[in-house]
C-alpha cells in the first residue's frame, strides 16, 4: 500500500511538472506570435495535452486521496481550488477562441489578452501550490 501511494505521488508530481511546462510553452506562444492564426493554432495544438495533464493530475490526486482515507488537509484544498480555477479559465478561453473571428482585430486582441493573463495565473498557481505542497511534505 505504502509503495502504491508513493508511486501515485511520484506520478502526480511528474504531471505537475509537465502541466507547468505546457503552461509556460503556451504563454510564450501567445506572447511571441504577432499573427492571430499563428499563436491561436499553436495554443490550440498544445491545449489537448494540457487538458490530459490536468485530468491525470486530478486522477492521481484522487487516487492518493482515496488511498490515504480521504483526509483532506489544507494543502489538498489548495490543490483542488487551484485545479478548479485552471479548468474554469481553460473553458472560458476555449469559448473566447470560438467567438474570435479571423477578420475582427478587436476580438483577437481580447483573446490574446485573456490568454496571456490566464497562462500567467496558471503558471503562478501551479508553481506556488506545487512548491508549498512539496515544502510541507519535507
Ligand atoms: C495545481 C494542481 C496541483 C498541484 C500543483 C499539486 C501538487 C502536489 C505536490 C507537489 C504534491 C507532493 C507532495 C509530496 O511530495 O508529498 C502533491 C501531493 C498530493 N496531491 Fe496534489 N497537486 C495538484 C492537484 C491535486 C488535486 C486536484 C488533488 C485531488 C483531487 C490532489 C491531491 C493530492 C494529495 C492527496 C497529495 C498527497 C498529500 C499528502 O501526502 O497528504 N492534488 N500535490
Amino acid at each position: 500500500m505504502e509503495e502504491m501511494i508513493s508511486m501515485a505521488i511520484s506520478l502526480h508530481v511528474i504531471f505537475v511538472v509537465i502541466a507547468l511546462l505546457i503552461a509556460v510553452l503556451s504563454f510564450f506562444f501567445v506572447r511571441s506570435d504577432k499573427e492571430f492564426r499563428g499563436f491561436s493554432n499553436r495554443v490550440e495544438s498544445v491545449s489537448l495535452q494540457y487538458y490530459i495533464m490536468l485530468a491525470a493530475l486530478f486522477f492521481t490526486g484522487l487516487v492518493v486521496l482515496g488511498a490515504t482515507g480521504f483526509s483532506v488537509s489544507l494543502r489538498v484544498v489548495m490543490m483542488i481550488a487551484a485545479i478548479c480555477w485552471i479548468i474554469y479559465s481553460s473553458v472560458r478561453l476555449h469559448k473566447l477562441f470560438k467567438k474570435t473571428k479571423e477578420v475582427d482585430i478587436e476580438s483577437q486582441k481580447t483573446f490574446k489578452e485573456y490568454a496571456k493573463k490566464k497562462y500567467i495565473v496558471d503558471i503562478i498557481l501551479i508553481a506556488v501550490v506545487g512548491l508549498i505542497s512539496y515544502a510541507i511534505s519535507l
